[in-house]
């Protein structure tokens, strides 16, 4: 592939071109190969924004590919579950993630971003001080991002803070399990090796928690009810292990990537730091422009039939959640990043009415779309009001990284503290 027109090769999602800027092929995707059979994956690419949208609604398209996929890992969670399993599951854990259930969290957000940007600042005043440099100084993924929605989640569940590293190294090893494409059978072991740890710390805890009082999300899991069902003990287990990626990895991820369209982009970032008021533009633009989750996969229940090929039953299909979000058909000049854009619904953005598709839609739309909404204004806010005069370092270029998942591995920055 050497020409973004040249329609005569289709694009390899597995090539390193591809690894190194998805987004112009993700338009002749649309354009040329709507449906495309890829060889090497075995699966078929749906890319435009309309069929993406459909087939998230449609009963033709399951998600029992997360049996082979996740299972594994996590063990059985809702993102496999069907039907009334999976109605059931949502109404036990939609109160926690909405409403009343959510602002009761609101101070665990807060707090944690808080502790962290604190320490942002008073390492970057101390080495000004010291001499050492003449400018703050960070690295806002390894020293912020990573860390805040997963030290959330343990706080939220009522584990104890000295835990926040275990658990971070858990996430890492999941996600370097998740993206193994290559097969090292080290990142495999070490996977497995996370999978019985994280058993067996999380069965005690639950078995106690069945007969606590405390307030926290575990306990309130473990006592949950909707039609005399409860949570079982695996259940609960295996929802905590996908709580580390479905609302560690996407929610750290699209922080990163926030603050640098912003940096990118300075007339806008001034514009959010004059009226908070656009938060929520810079967030549901940053989902829709560049979300964290590149690719879903589905599979077909039936024979479907799309732009004049037939996508047998029992397909795996890869929904590229990106480049629907790029579709022209439906963003207009949507390779750039505009906050002010009057094509983006930012009021619905977190909801299942939205009109891009970073949380999906349909019946699995993300659990968690409102947490991470108030995770990322927390961020944000305390960024603006705590790093003034954010640039990068020098010599510094943002590279994203990833396929199915992407942002920017590092984001070195500098800034003047706040009060300086
Ligand atoms: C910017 C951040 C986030 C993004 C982009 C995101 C994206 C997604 C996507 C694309 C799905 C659909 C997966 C599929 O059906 O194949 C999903 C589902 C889900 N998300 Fe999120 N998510 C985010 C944050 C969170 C957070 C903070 C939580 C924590 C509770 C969370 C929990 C879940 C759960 C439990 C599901 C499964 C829902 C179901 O199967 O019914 N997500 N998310």
């Amino acid at each position: 592939m050497t020409s973004t027109k040249a329609a005569d090769v289709a694009p390899d999602i597995l090539s390193p071109e591809f690894a190194q800027d998805p987004y112009r092929f993700y338009r002749v995707l649309r354009d040329e190969y709507p449906v495309l059979y890829h060889e090497a994956t075995n699966s078929y690419l749906i890319s435009r924004f309309a069929d993406c949208a459909e087939a998230f609604r449609s009963p033709d398209f399951s998600s029992r590919n997360y049996e082979w996929q996740l299972e594994p890992i996590h063990g059985r969670t809702i993102l496999q579950m069907q039907g009334t399993e999976h109605s059931r599951h949502r109404a036990l854990l939609n109160p926690f993630f909405r409403g009343k259930g959510l602002e009761r969290f609101m101070p665990v957000i807060m707090d944690n971003a808080t502790r962290l940007i604190d320490d942002v600042v008073r390492r970057a005043g101390q080495s000004l001080v010291d001499g050492i440099s003449t400018a703050g100084r960070a690295d806002l993924v390894e020293d912020f991002s990573t860390w805040f929605p997963i030290n959330v989640m343990v706080d939220m569940l009522g584990l104890p803070k000295s835990d926040h590293s275990r658990f971070h190294k858990w996430y890492e090893s999941i996600m370097a399990h998740l993206n193994n494409l290559a097969g090292d059978p080290a990142v495999t072991a070490r996977a497995a090796e996370t999978r019985q740890e994280l058993r067996d710390y999380m069965l005690p805890i639950i078995a106690q928690r069945r007969h606590g009082d405390g307030e926290d999300l575990l306990t309130r899991l473990c006592q949950a009810e909707v039609e005399g069902h409860r949570m079982s003990d695996e259940e609960i287990k295996a929802f905590v292990s996908l709580l580390l990626v479905a609302g560690g990895e996407t929610t750290d991820k699209a922080t990163a990537t926030m603050i640098r369209n912003l940096v990118d982009n300075p007339d806008q970032l001034e514009a959010v730091r004059a009226d908070r008021s656009l938060a929520d533009n810079v967030i549901a633009e940053t989902l829709r422009h560049s979300g964290p989750v590149h690719m879903i996969m589905r599979q077909t229940e039936s024979d479907v039939e799309l732009h004049g090929t037939t996508i047998p039953a029992g397909s795996t299909c890869i929904m590229m959640l990106s480049a629907a979000n790029r579709d022209e058909r439906q963003f207009r000049d949507p390779d750039r990043f505009d906050i002010f854009r009057d094509d983006l619904d930012v009021a619905k953005a977190f909801s299942g009415a939205a009109n891009h598709v970073q949380f999906i839609l349909g019946r699995h739309f993300c659990v968690g779309s409102l947490l991470a909404q108030r995770e990322m204004q927390t961020a944000l806010n305390l960024v603006l009001d705590q790093l003034h005069d954010l640039r990068y370092q020098e010599g510094f270029v943002p590279r994203e990284r990833g396929l199915y998942t992407r942002s920017v591995p590092e984001l070195l920055v500098e800034f003047t503290p706040a009060n300086r």
